[in-house]
């Protein structure tokens, strides 16, 4: 993507890039027109249900591609470390003290166990509860009693198997695969200059959620890729906030939905330099499973809402929501206002979004075999994300 030279240097990155966007933005509501995908998709409901396909959608998305594991400001200092074990593999990051992050496999090369057990904290050193090998945040093994009986035979079992992990803009990326290969920049395929607008570095969570849903981890991410929905199912919810009117671009098989917000459709009507940039609302999917909302930039200041998806079988998901203030709470005013824009989104997902996803699960399974749904023009973010997971499972031809 390309930047337009005639912005004010003075203003912060992402109000550079809300006036990069504002103008498509309005030229659809002028027009009365929303980004559309170019065709109908008419989708098998095999999609949602077929434990095969989800057996390779688990080693395609969440063994062989990155994945977001937490946000930099997690593990801010040198020695804090994390457990992370929501894409199915148990594994243990730290900071060292030369501020690298890595990556390890949490299991203890003696005999499988767990190394650490708690979520997160702060520790130079880490003690296997079974039988008290201890390992440093590089994952050497640095105490073993009584060694000697092991007559010098542990060889490799003395280091933690390491895998990938990288940061970039305040996010911190591994892949669950020891020894492989993560081309971070190629993943991400030109969606960082944006994330680096975002200014996630500076991210505190402010509330920090786990909701279990009976339904296809892919439905769960559908009703975020698509504003057709918004007017009905978030009637109460959303009213009078956003209309359905977006713009819509991908990177990779990564997109952004820029929403319109409330008020514009006087924009049209005003000078560029009127619009209100601030309150432009968007919305990044970083594929597979990572959805950032970012808020309107308001007086008081920026939220950035993060739901990451992660399978559990072709039946059920868990969906990890956190809710982030940039720069953390800095007023009275700020936490209230944040508050409120945390209880709206929740409810709305808990509510609507996922309690439509479990409701229809059922239904789908129900649905006789070779049952097509259809995804609308207007779906277009379900379009993309349906057309990027079905090429990446099929074998090129
Ligand atoms: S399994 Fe960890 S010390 Fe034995
Ligand atoms: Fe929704």
């Amino acid at each position: 993507m390309t930047r337009h030279s005639d912005t004010v240097d003075a203003d912060p990155p992402l109000r550079l890039l809300r006036r990069e966007l504002a103008a498509p933005l309005v030229n659809n509501v002028a027009m009365g027109e929303t980004a559309l995908a170019p065709e109908v998709l008419h989708e098998d409901v095999s999609f949602y249900r077929d434990p095969a396909r989800f057996a390779s959608e688990l080693q395609a998305f969440y063994r062989d591609m990155p994945l977001v594991a937490c946000l930099s400001s997690q593990l801010s200092e040198p020695g804090a470390f994390r457990t992370f074990d929501d894409a199915g593999v148990p594994m243990l990051l730290t900071r060292g003290k030369d501020g690298q992050v890595r990556a390890f496999l949490n299991i203890c090369l003696h005999r499988g166990s767990r190394v650490v057990r708690e979520e997160c904290g702060n520790a130079s050193r880490f003690t296997c509860r079974f039988h008290g090998w201890t390992y440093d945040n590089s994952g050497k093994a640095i105490g073993i009693p009584g060694e000697e009986r092991f007559n010098d035979e542990i060889g490799a079992n003395k280091q933690l198997v390491e895998c990938p992990a990288e940061e970039r803009h305040g996010l911190v990326f591994v892949r669950t695969v020891p020894g492989s290969e993560m081309d971070l920049d190629a993943h991400l395929a030109g969606i960082g200059q944006d994330l680096a607008a975002i200014g996630l570095e500076e991210a505190q969570i402010v509330h920090n959620d786990v909701l279990d849903v009976d339904a296809n981890w892919k439905y769960g991410l559908d009703t975020f890729f698509e504003t057709y929905h918004l007017n009905s199912l978030h009637f109460e919810t959303f009213k009078g906030l956003f209309s359905p009117i977006c713009v819509f671009d991908t990177f990779g098989p990564h997109h952004r939905y820029t929403f319109a917000p409330l008020g514009i459709e006087d924009w049209p009507g005003m000078a560029p330099s009127e619009w209100a940039l601030d309150t432009i609302p968007l919305q990044y999917f970083l594929f597979p499973n990572t959805i950032l909302s970012v808020g309107s930039t308001s007086r008081t200041g920026l939220t950035v809402n993060i739901h990451q998806i992660f399978p559990r079988s072709s039946d059920h998901f868990t969906s990890r929501l956190s809710f982030c203030a940039i720069g953390g709470i800095h007023s009275d005013e700020h936490r209230a206002e944040v508050e409120r824009s945390y209880q709206t989104a929740r409810a709305a997902l808990v509510n609507e979004d996922y309690s439509v996803a479990a409701e229809t699960h059922s239904g789908l399974v129900a649905l006789p075999p070779g049952t097509t749904l259809p995804v609308g023009k207007q779906e277009v973010g379900v379009w993309n994300f349906h057309r990027n997971v079905t090429s990446r499972l099929e074998p090129a031809g």
